[in-house]
């Protein structure tokens, strides 16, 4: 039997497939890792399950399957699918787009957090979830008006969650990982000018250098789930530690 079991979403790349390589080498740990796409990795402690974690629907009749009752010693979740969604001004932006950023970036870790408090609250392991937000949550970026919104509103479930369990065998953050090197910034640098009048700024942090390598921002959040002990805030930020 595993030590540790890591529920991860978006391991597919980016700054989850970093979380998957630092998990999937160390002793004792299972990861269960949840996205859309399946990767062609053949490791026994590795289960994936692909679905569209904007499909409410869908997740919903997983949520069982997702946290099993067993025996570990510590069980960590980590909501980090996310998408930046469409960069525009509130005005121009699609109802559909919109539904499915708050599906994805909102409801869905929404769902999973209250499903792992359900399954592991009343069992002796240690949990840990860890809610990947953004800088974006606290301060309003023109263009980005689902993406603020819906890492601000994650990180205050967060903080309800880590309020409600403050006695219990839980520790829950918030955690900001800096601006990492990934599709998502690639995704921002394409947007345009008339629509993100930052966009020169996020250009200008990939040609200076100064995006982060997601292997560094992995082993960032290990040494947190490692040192759990050290971190009493909720709200997080990598950048810091
Ligand atoms: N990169 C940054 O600078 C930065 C800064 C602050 C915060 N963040 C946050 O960090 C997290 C990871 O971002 P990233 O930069 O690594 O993004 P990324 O490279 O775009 O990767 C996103 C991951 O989420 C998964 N995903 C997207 N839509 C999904 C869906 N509908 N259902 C299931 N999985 C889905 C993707 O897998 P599939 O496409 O295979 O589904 C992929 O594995 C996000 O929460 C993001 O908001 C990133």
């Amino acid at each position: 039997m595993s030590k540790t079991l890591l529920i991860l979403t978006g391991h597919s790349k980016g700054l989850g497939r970093a979380i998957l390589d630092q998990f999937l080498k160390k002793e004792g740990v299972e990861v269960l890792a949840i996205s859309r796409t399946k990767l062609n990795i053949e490791a026994s402690n590795l289960t994936q399950l692909p679905i569209d974690l904007s499909e409410l629907e869908v997740l919903d009749k997983e949520l069982e399957s997702i946290f099993p009752i067993a025996n570990y010693e510590t069980i960590i979740l980590i909501n980090n699918a996310g998408w930046i969604g469409e960069i525009k001004p509130i005005g121009k932006l699609h109802p559909s787009e919109m539904r499915t950023q708050v599906n994805l970036n909102l409801l869905a870790p929404m769902f999973l957090t209250n499903s792992f408090v359900k399954s592991y609250k009343f069992t002796s392991s240690k949990n840990i979830v860890i809610n990947i937000s953004s800088g974006a949550s606290s301060r309003p970026v023109s263009g980005w008006g689902g993406y603020c919104s819906t890492k601000a509103a994650l990180a205050m479930f967060t903080l309800v969650a880590a309020k409600e369990n403050k006695s219990d065998n839980f520790k829950f953050f918030s955690l900001a990982p800096g601006i990492v090197d990934t599709e998502m910034q690639a995704d921002i640098r394409k947007s345009s000018d008339v629509d993100f009048p930052e966009l020169e700024k996020f250009q200008d942090f990939k040609s200076n250098g100064d995006l982060s390598d997601p292997k560094e921002v992995a082993e960032k959040i290990d040494y947190l789930i490692s040192n759990v002990e050290k971190f009493n805030e909720v709200i997080q930020d990598v950048r810091k530690f």
